[in-house]
């Protein structure tokens, strides 16, 4: 059971229009602990006829809302963040019940989450366009950032409140409204954060929150993308799911920011600080139970250090707690659902089926305390003809390469579709620098992996997406740019 110390956080409606409200077809989706995969909490399931009602609310304020000086809008960012703070404790319990985040974690996110907020309430009185050199006498060229209009959020369970918070506060900072959809998994953490703008003060319509089951996802998010008011699609998920929103948005040519799968390597060469590396590969693995777009999926060792990394590896990933997110000891809670682990299982076995060999885990575990647990676990002998190799496995495992050549790691870490993140550990400042060019991704950890910040451009390249979270870019997503040219001046 969910105890909160401010009840009213726990919210079982949609917000439309500043108005909580039931789905028009009055249909409930169960929200479920991900350890028992018991319901605890009931919430809309929306269609097509909500997403509409919800784009009507966001087109209707946006002309008041673009209009507002931008240190209002950055002063109800403000007190929205001190909000989320004040109510760090009831967050990261809603965060913790229904994703299975350990507890520790997850008031980690709320901090996260919150950075963004105040990140772009500082941002938004920042927005500056240009006067540029006229190359014609009497002409002036002016530069102006504007508000591209109503923003449609569609976001991940991972991270039910970083990942919403930092695409509603980049949008209000530039002057958009919002519609978003959380993911039917997590659907509780958005609207309790949706309740907490409304306390900070954020005007009715400016942000509405629609939840829907997996069935009816697909109507309410199909209904934004049909609708020619809502100018920015912004995402984060699987690059399927991404290719098909930038198929579908085609149609009235939306602005679209795609954070997809990422197939990380993490690369630790004969060089590396060795203890820091396994800091960092604890740090980034098994971060959220392995359940990130920015997880190493592919760890590259060198042959010279392999044994004495594994060993120091294993002994770390073997003592990790695992048990109920809201239990204060764990450090690995369970996987999302049923499928989540079940994708686990299969890419241990099919690795094991193809030579690997399981140095610590590799089984379920816990089955007293629910169905999906999975005991962190470490491989070695993985090679790229493994299911693992080609796929995010997202989960707690970590698979060993062993490498013996710069050029040979390079070409493997390269080797897929995807390019998200990718982390290596090295000493040596030439090959810093030519392996952080070398690398086809959008975020390279270098003797680091904790990388994600409010202050940094979030994202990837190839099929793991475009547009990036954070930072001064973060904001530039929402806009579009004007460009005035004004004559008769002399
Ligand atoms: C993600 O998994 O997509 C986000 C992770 C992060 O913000 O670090």
């Amino acid at each position: 059971m969910l105890k909160l110390s401010e009840p009213a956080l726990l919210r079982s409606q949609n917000l439309i229009d500043g108005q909580w409200r039931d789905a028009g077809l009055r249909a409930r989706l169960a929200v479920t602990d991900p350890a028992t995969a018991e319901a605890f909490a009931n919430v809309a399931d929306s269609d097509a006829g909500d997403a509409r009602l919800a784009a009507d609310a966001a087109a209707a304020a946006f002309p008041a809302w673009s209009r507002r000086p931008a240190r209002e809008r950055a002063q109800l960012l403000k007190r929205w963040h001190a909000l989320i703070l004040d109510h760090q404790e009831d967050l990261a319990r809603i965060i913790s019940t229904e994703q299975g985040k350990p507890l520790k974690e997850a008031r980690g996110e709320v901090q996260y989450g919150a950075s963004y907020v105040e990140w772009f309430a500082e941002e938004a009185t920042r927005i500056c366009g240009d006067i540029v050199a006229e190359a014609v006498p009497g002409r002036k060229l002016l530069v102006l950032k504007e508000p591209v209009g109503v923003v449609a959020a569609i976001t991940p369970w991972n991270f039910p409140l970083a990942m919403i918070a930092r695409k509603i506060a980049p949008a209000l900072a530039a002057g958009c409204t919002v519609v978003a959809k959380p993911a039917e998994d997590t659907p509780l953490t958005a609207l309790a954060l949706a309740w907490l703008a409304q306390q900070a003060g954020v005007p009715a319509g400016v942000i509405n929150i629609v939840t829907a089951s997996r069935e009816h996802t697909p109507g309410v998010v199909d209904a934004w993308l049909a609708d020619s008011r809502v100018r920015k699609v912004t995402f984060t998920g699987s690059t399927p799911v991404g290719k098909h929103l930038a198929r579908e948005s085609a149609a009235t040519l939306k602005k679209l920011s795609l954070e997809l799968g990422g197939n990380a390597p993490f690369i630790v060469f004969d060089d590396a600080d060795l203890d820091a590396a396994v800091d960092g590969l604890m740090a980034s693995k098994f971060r959220n139970g392995g359940q990130t777009c920015v997880c190493p999926n592919r760890v590259y060792v060198h042959d010279a250090v392999h044994d004495a990394f594994v060993e120091r590896l294993a002994q770390r990933v073997g003592a990790l707690h695992v048990g109920p997110a809201t239990e204060d000891a764990a450090q690995i809670g369970p996987m999302i659902n049923a499928r989540a682990v079940d994708k686990i299982a299969r890419h241990v076995e099919d690795a094991v089926a193809r030579g690997a060999r399981v140095v610590t885990g590799g089984k379920r575990v816990r089955s007293a305390d629910g169905p999906h647990y999975y005991a962190p676990t470490v491989l070695v002998d993985a090679t790229p003809a493994m299911e693992l190799s080609c796929e995010e496995t997202f989960g707690p495992v970590a698979p060993i390469f062993r490498f013996r050549d710069e050029a040979e790691v390079i070409r493997d870490a390269n080797d897929t579709p995807f390019g998200l993140a990718a982390y290596f550990y090295s000493s040596d400042i030439r090959r810093i620098w030519r392996v952080a060019q070398a690398l086809e991704t959008g975020m390279v950890g270098i003797n680091e992996g904790a990388i994600a910040a409010e202050a940094a451009p979030f994202g990837g390249v190839k099929e793991s997406g475009y547009g990036r979270e954070g930072s001064r870019h973060g904001l530039d997503d929402y806009m579009h740019t004007k460009y005035l040219c004004q004559g008769l001046l002399g």
